[in-house]
């Protein structure tokens, strides 16, 4: 028997691609006759635009154009379906009108024959303003709060005062932003009024859809292709202003033409991770048991879109609590709008969640571990049904051995090295399994290699590599006998390479649409007089490296490569697919984490360093534990920044981020994760999809800040309640 390529340590099948400088990014297409467009942004943060002077750009030699709202077409904008929900508000319009919504704003494009003379006369536009202060502060929106999201469960208006230990406490998280490597960047090109473009993006067919209705075209009419993503983190789920701006260019000037934002646009450009006030009241029983809790949550939106994400399911699924009221208000203010990033809404809500248990447990007396053991519900506690699958339990027990927690002395200030007081906590992390549709194609190659086809995208996790182990399994290929294929939106659709739903739902439609290519080969095989297996039962004969043979007579047999020579086929092809069926109505699917981080604190200089960080994961069945692993790195790294570094400044006068750039916002780097390690616990998830995936890009990063932060308060007694933890809150 060979060794399914599933389940193995594969490399990247990619990787010497990326790392030898041959894999295209979005601005690395080339494309004949490319000019640039460099955006010209609002330097205020609300009000009107009373004047654009372009003379000065447009003298310069090599400037092809000049566009902003004076003279821009008007643009159909036609609403579509994708992300975010149209219905929650209307999509920033370029150069539609003279009104700044936030600072940054694209108020006009110069397009250039070189990138420099663009660059050059786009510094040259002057633009008048009428501004005004804008509102950028939960506290001071700038309308009225759009209609609250709400949740009830008994009734806690009894419940709490009954309660022998009640806890309320109010945890802020501030801005951040997903800062990949790879700038956004887009190459638009029109054949006629067909629109071609080479674009940074999570999802192919959303920009499709988007910049379809935009131009109010048929989505066929616009073609966009995106094979390699250098990180995007949820920042490239949406198609922003820029690519639009590309193609009304190319449009104007009648040639391709080329945006890339700069790094400081990337930050008014793309979306962040919203700001968020989680007020949360615990009521506990003698024992530590949750009787009630009230999550009451505000978070930022912009005005002219009501961005939302999901901040109230963890409240309700994570623990047994009789009682539970939540409301989610999304405060509009003079910003761009956010957007998801990794780990949206679980990750903000499992900060409020996971340090408030843990005040509870400090306020019992109680182990922290012990106190989320006790809440342990059996069923879903939000709906009532059964698990399919949550070893949150494991997930504590084989943590606790690998750091050593029963050595630890629960008191706060217990643990010092020099300078240094030494803390260790813990946190749940937990996201919910999602799946959509999704559909692929293969094909069976004359040369008995395949190629298999999907609209999906792999914005770094390894789409590419974990989608052929798959793919080779099904069709009884090795890895090198494959070529998987996505980024394009003439494949076979795919759902949103986002929220974790990439495996489970792209990889159910590989593992279906190939199981079909092979059985059509073995029934042609065993239907042709001329091949060793005919006349045998299809139900016998399996493919092994590329050779069709009988399972309990491995000498009768033939290749791919024989049977297509011989039956005089350039190729055999299969389509297939996946659409979930009701699984995760009948039954709650989350992949969960227990986060263990231990650091050290100097008390003298309020520096807080990260000495380990330890996820124990029950993701399902893990497809390539090397790739898995790199995830949960980068995962816990993201949530090391969230815990420590990375915050977005924005000075309230005129909205400026006063950070926009990688010297002044903060990521983590190699010096900040010392000893970042992951366990899967492994398993098997049938009933959340064919493949046994519960999705793991998300859960990763969902409980390191509060497991950091809980770290922070045993070393020094000091609970920090706002992100991210800085020297100044310490001191
Ligand atoms: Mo992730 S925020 O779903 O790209």
């Amino acid at each position: 028997m060979t060794r399914p390529a599933a389940g193995t340590p594969v490399s990247r099948v990619d990787g010497r691609l990326k790392v030898t400088g041959q894999a295209t990014y979005a601005a690395e297409h080339d494309v004949p006759g490319v000019v640039h467009g460099v955006i010209v942004t609002s330097t205020v943060g609300r009000g009107r635009i009373t004047a654009v002077d372009t003379r000065a750009a447009l003298a310069q030699p090599g400037v092809l154009t000049a566009i902003s709202h004076l003279n821009a077409p008007k643009l159909p904008y036609r609403p579509f379906h994708g992300i975010p929900d149209p219905a929650r508000g209307e999509r920033l319009r370029v150069f539609q009108d003279d009104r700044v919504r936030f600072f940054g704003q694209p108020v006009a494009v110069v397009v250039a024959e070189t990138l420099e003379i663009a660059q050059h006369a786009a510094s040259l536009v002057r633009v008048g303003y009428d501004g005004e202060r804008p509102a950028t502060d939960l506290d001071t929106p700038a309308g009225s709060p759009n209609q609250p999201e709400n949740y009830q469960r008994g009734n806690v208006d009894q419940a709490l005062p009954q309660a022998h230990t009640r806890l309320e406490r109010t945890y802020r998280l501030n801005r951040e932003h997903h800062n990949p490597m790879e700038p956004h960047a887009t190459i638009a090109r029109w054949d006629g009024d067909r629109l071609t473009l080479w674009d940074k993006t999570q999802i192919v067919l959303n920009t499709q859809a988007d910049l379809a209705g935009v131009f109010g075209i048929p989505e066929q009419s616009v073609r966009v292709i995106s094979p390699f993503v250098g990180g995007a983190f949820g920042s490239a789920l949406r198609a922003w202003p820029h690519v639009t701006i590309a193609a009304l260019a190319a449009r104007e000037v009648r040639r391709p033409v080329k945006v890339v934002l700069t790094r400081k646009q990337l930050y008014t450009g793309t979306g962040h991770r919203p700001v968020t006030e989680y007020k949360l009241t615990l009521g506990a029983d003698q024992g530590g048991r949750l009787t009630a809790a009230v999550h009451d949550i505000r978070a930022e939106t912009s005005a002219y879109e009501d961005y939302r994400e999901a901040l109230t399911g963890l409240g309700q699924m994570l623990y047994a609590t009789p009682h539970v009221r939540q409301t989610y208000r999304s405060i509009p203010l003079d910003i761009n709008t956010p957007t998801y990033m990794r780990g949206p809404g679980s990750a903000t809500a499992a900060f409020a969640i996971e340090c408030a248990m843990d005040e509870l447990a400090h306020d019992l007396g109680m182990d922290p571990i012990e106190l989320r053991l006790r809440n342990e519900p059996d069923r879903d506690p939000g709906t009532g049904v059964p698990f399919s699958t949550r070893r949150l339990r494991e997930c504590f027990r084989v943590g606790s051995r690998t750091v050593g927690w029963d050595e630890r002395d629960r008191k706060p200030r217990s643990a010092r090295d020099g300078n240094w007081l030494l803390g260790t906590g813990v946190a749940v992390a937990t996201y919910h399994t999602q799946r959509a549709p999704a559909q692929a194609l293969a094909r069976l190659q004359a040369d008995g290699t395949a190629i298999v086809q999907c609209a999906t995208s792999d914005m770094g996790p390894g789409t590419y590599t974990s989608m052929t182990q798959v793919a080779a399994d099904a069709l009884g290929l090795p890895i090198a006998g494959v070529r998987f294929q996505l980024g394009d939106s003439t494949m076979p659709p795919a759902p949103p390479h986002g929220g974790s739903m990439t495996m489970a739902s792209v990889g159910s439609a590989v593992q279906d649409t190939c199981d079909k290519l092979r059985r059509q080969a073995v029934r042609l095989a065993v239907e042709d007089s001329g091949s060793p297996l005919h006349g045998a039962s299809a139900d016998d004969v399996v493919v092994q490296n590329g050779r069709l043979h009988l399972r309990d007579d491995p000498g009768r047999g033939e290749t791919y490569r024989q049977l297509l020579a011989r039956t005089n086929r350039p190729h055999l092809e299969a389509r297939g697919g996946y659409a979930p069926g009701d699984e995760v109505e009948r039954f709650s699917t989350h992949a969960y984490g227990a986060v263990f981080a231990q650091v050290a604190v100097d008390e003298r200089l309020g520096l807080v360093r990260i000495r380990r960080v330890l996820g124990v994961y029950d993701a399902g069945r893990i497809i390539n534990p090397k790739l898995a692993e790199s995830q949960a790195i980068g995962g816990m790294v993201g949530g090391i920044g969230m815990a420590l570094l990375e915050h977005t400044v924005t000075d309230p006068r005129d909205g400026r981020i006063v950070n926009a750039n990688l010297a002044d916002y903060l990521v983590p780097v190699n010096a900040d994760v010392p000893d970042v390690n992951a366990i899967y616990l492994g398993g098997d998830d049938r009933t959340a999809d064919p493949i046994g995936v519960k999705g793991l890009g998300e859960v990763v990063i969902v409980g390191v800040a509060p497991a950091i932060a809980n770290a922070v308060f045993h070393a020094t007694g000091r609970r920090i309640r706002e992100l991210p933890i800085t020297a100044e809150a310490l001191l």
